[in-house]
């Protein structure tokens, strides 16, 4: 049997709102429905190029803090663009941000890194902007199960 595929969840959750979501991404993905999918979550300052090299699909998330990614998601970059730039071309990836009120430096900012790394985007960034909603939890899960089905499919 094929071995499962492994999708990577980094995303940094420094409050109880952002832990919730970063919950939320790992429960979609981790769907009874979904077989062949092995899910790990790590936090940025806990994930490295290693990581990265395992896996067949990451999803990042981020806060955003004066108006870019959090500095743990950079550092997390900053480790892993080189030791990854010639191996990790066309990995699938997708991502979330939660934003008291912007978003769009952090957007910006994932977007030039994933462009560098020639990684390829598979679903529109999800944008939790603003006071928090319940309805963040949803589209978190959403977006982990998206992923992980579409990784057990073959389809990226
Ligand atoms: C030091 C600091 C800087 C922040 N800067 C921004 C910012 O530039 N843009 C933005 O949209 N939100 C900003 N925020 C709000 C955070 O994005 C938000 O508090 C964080 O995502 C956690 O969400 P929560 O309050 O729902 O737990 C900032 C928060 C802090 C503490």
């Amino acid at each position: 049997m094929d071995r499962k595929k492994k999708l990577l969840i980094v995303s940094h959750a420094p409050s109880p709102n952002t832990l919730t979501l970063r919950n939320a991404v790992a429960q979609g993905a981790g769907h009874e429905d979904i077989e062949n999918v092995e899910v790990t979550v790590l936090a940025p300052l806990d994930a490295g190029p290693d990581d990265v090299l395992a896996c067949d699909a990451i999803i990042l998330g981020t806060t955003e803090n004066l108006g870019y990614m959090s500095g743990a998601l950079k550092d997390f970059f900053d480790r892993s663009y080189y030791p990854c730039l010639e191996k990790t071309q066309g990995l699938p990836f997708a991502y979330y941000i939660r934003a008291g009120h912007d978003g769009t430096g952090t957007q910006r900012a994932i977007e030039s890194i994933t462009t560098g790394l020639r990684w390829k985007v598979v679903q529109e960034p999800l944008l939790c902007r603003g006071e928090y909603r319940d309805e963040f939890e949803e589209q978190c899960c959403e977006l982990g199960m998206y992923v992980a089905a579409s990784l057990d499919a073959g389809l990226f």
